[in-house]
């Protein structure tokens, strides 16, 4: 597996990858890899004939009371499992190769960028665009692969490669999930074990509206209720069980939105997506799922 620092070496392997016909997979991260990310590497390593991750803390997408500081990095760890993941090369750009010295520039992200994440994390999707847009034009690889795990995020970058002609097939992958239903995630580390039992609400919730759907529900604002019940630990999805865990600190959102738009809805008649944003002790976690109906 190739090392790339610099944005000249990145551009050059893709040119000559390009030139000898190989079809190439790019896969952008912030590092701390676990099998989510890992699942993204498998898939282009299935689809491409190079496989090229990026590891970059961008601090552009981290608001002022956020976690950039203490964001973990493991990057002996990160770079054996990339290996072992059959990446083909990984580009580790400094801080400096990326924003230098009078950086001023960035993307001004679509409409989808606004509501759930947007609101609660202003500027965070500017600087999440505007990182990947630079890592597109670094790396100008035929496809990207992004999870699904930040759904919102594919459709900010998948809506900004459609409204600036980017030549790149954006890619969305399943999210992983550990065995209980827990997304993965590079903050799960942060959750002592009474909290990830907590953490696993989120998924419990999106479970009880996708169930709840199953059995007819087509109101919103109904399922927008149960699942903020589940999440606050009032609802128990287990039949028989008494005494309901206790639940999230707090919701910053759980809601049945348009799949594409991601804007409100009050009646299940397009394809929808379950959304969640809650704090756990000091970890703020979100997940998602497909509303499928009819
Ligand atoms: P990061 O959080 O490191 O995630 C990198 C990629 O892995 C993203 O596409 C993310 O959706 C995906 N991913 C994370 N957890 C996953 C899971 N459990 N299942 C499937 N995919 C998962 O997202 C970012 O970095 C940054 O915002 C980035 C796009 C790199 C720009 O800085």
């Amino acid at each position: 597996m190739l090392k790339l620092y610099t944005i000249d070496e990145a551009q050059l392997y893709v040119a000559k990858a390009r030139q000898a016909q190989r079809l190439i997979g790019l896969i952008p991260t912030m590092g701390a890899l676990h099998d989510g990310h890992l699942s993204l590497v498998h898939q282009s390593g299935r689809e491409c004939d190079e496989t090229i991750a990026t590891i970059f803390v961008n601090p552009t997408q981290f608001g002022p009371g956020e976690d950039l500081n203490r964001y973990p990095r493991t990057l002996a760890d990160d770079l054996n499992r990339l290996e072992q993941g059959g990446a083909t090369a990984v580009f580790l750009p400094s801080a400096e190769e990326m924003y230098p010295e009078g950086f001023s520039t960035y993307v001004d992200p679509p409409e989808v960028s606004l509501p759930w994440e947007g609101v609660a994390r202003p500027g965070h999707y500017r600087g999440v665009a505007t990182v990947v847009l630079k890592l597109f034009h670094a790396l100008p690889t035929h496809r990207a692969y992004f999870g699904r795990k930040d759904y919102q995020q594919v459709k900010v970058v998948q809506s900004m490669t459609r409204d600036l002609n980017l030549r790149m097939e954006i890619v969305m992958c399943d999210t992983v999930r550990d065995p209980d239903g827990l997304a993965m995630s590079s903050r799960n580390r942060y959750l002592s074990p009474a909290d990830r039992d907590r953490a696993l609400l989120l998924h419990r919730s999106l479970m009880t509206a996708k169930s709840l759907v199953r059995q007819g529900v087509t109101s919103v604002s109904h399922l927008q209720d149960a699942m903020r019940q589940v999440l606050l630990g009032e609802l128990s999805d287990h039949p028989g069980q008494t005494t309901p865990a206790a639940g999230v600190d707090s919701i910053d959102y759980a809601v049945i939105v348009d799949a594409e738009t991601l804007s409100s809805v009050s009646t299940l008649e397009r394809p929808a997506v379950a959304l969640i944003a809650a704090r756990v002790g000091t970890t703020r976690l979100i997940d998602n799922e497909p509303i499928e109906f009819n």
